[in-house]
């Protein structure tokens, strides 16, 4: 709790409100502070897991987690220039994500709550990556294609809350990417943003070859294309082409997804957020897709593509401005919580 003695530099704006936001559902600890007022992110600090083989054990991530967080806490205090005490409330991402991991995020930001009396806002997290990318886009009311590690959704608002309109049936893109990096041995234990490792080794591809692309209505399927991909490695393809392969297929069956989603939503806007949404060739696919429909297109920074405490800071902030609070008694983490059980009251409130 150091971090409480830290003096404010900033001057507070008239009728301005500052949230700090804790995320730790998987690999990343953050704490982000943000402002109502432009340019709305103060801070955006973290500390990232990374195991040193194989993917997250959660504990072990968790425990990374806890000796890193008060060092997170305090730098994101100094980058704003405030301290804890200038703080309208505490957010924290409660799921969803590994149980031991939220819980380090969540027995923090009670702790903050309850010792320096603050509101504490209950966070979805998959919300967040969907508000990050709005307020950072400057898009309204797209149809959003969600791809991270854990998850890959099609999302768009609808009556009062986000509706997810396809997902993936089994494994997500960012799954099927890191774990056929992993088996093909050309990854580093785990990746986050900017261009994958199986995004490298598929500008050296020169064939496309012959392996299982499955959209079922609005969903995907990955797990065939894994096992698939990894076999045609195994009985000797060369790995450049199935690397190619692989991107084309998976990446173009998210985007036709996207694409059923904004014709049946008849949006304008398709935004792009997530882990996985740093990819430059995804990218541009859903770019070519949105200006095939005379969409417009939102590409979220890459900063705040991977997990990031801004985006839980965020989307506490406009949260709380809707009334939402949770007593520190009752905010115990979900681990399977569904980004359309949360009502969304905030959607067309618009900050100045
Ligand atoms: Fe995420």
């Amino acid at each position: 709790m150091a971090s409480a003695g830290i003096q404010s530099l900033s001057v507070r704006r008239e009728d301005e409100q500052y949230v700090l936001g804790i995320e730790s559902t998987a690999h990343t600890f953050g704490v982000g502070i943000v402002s109502n007022k432009p340019p709305y992110i103060l801070s955006n600090t973290y500390a990232r897991y990374t195991p040193p083989k194989g993917g997250i054990h959660p504990r072990e991530a968790s425990r990374f987690m806890a000796s890193q967080a008060p060092r997170v806490l305090r730098e994101a205090l100094t980058e704003a220039g405030l301290s804890i005490h200038d703080m309208d409330a505490v957010a924290v991402a409660l799921g969803p994500g590994l149980g031991p991991c939220l819980r380090v995020g969540a027995t923090i930001a009670r702790a903050l709550a309850i010792y320096y009396d603050k509101p504490l806002v209950p966070v979805n997290h998959v919300i967040a990556h969907l508000e990050i990318g709005r307020l950072t886009t400057g898009l309204r009311d797209p149809i959003i294609l969600y791809v991270s590690g854990g998850n890959t959704m099609i999302i768009a608002y609808s009556e009062g809350r986000y509706r997810v309109f396809g997902e993936t049936l089994d494994i997500s893109l960012g799954n099927l990417l890191d774990v056929f990096a992993r088996e093909v041995g050309i990854a580093p234990p785990y990746v986050v943003g900017g261009l994958h490792q199986v995004d490298r080794c598929a500008e050296e591809g020169r064939e496309i070859l012959d392996l299982p692309y499955t959209v079922k209505g609005q969903d995907v399927s990955f797990s065939g294309l894994l096992t698939a991909a990894l076999r045609a490695y195994r009985r000797g393809a060369r790995l450049a082409d199935v690397c190619l392969t692989l991107r084309e297929i998976a990446y173009s069956m998210v985007v036709e997804a996207a694409e059923r989603g904004l014709a049946h939503t008849r949006r304008r806007e398709v935004l792009l957020t997530g882990g996985v949404a740093a990819s430059p060739p995804l990218r541009r696919k859903v770019s070519i897709m949105a200006e095939h429909h005379d969409a417009r297109v939102g590409l979220t920074p890459l900063e705040y593509d991977s997990d990031n405490g801004a985006m839980i800071a965020w989307t506490g902030l406009l949260a709380l401005n809707s009334g939402i609070t949770i007593d520190p008694g009752s905010a115990v983490v979900r681990q399977r919580w569904r980004p359309e059980e949360v009502e969304v009251p905030w959607y067309y409130k618009i900050f100045n």
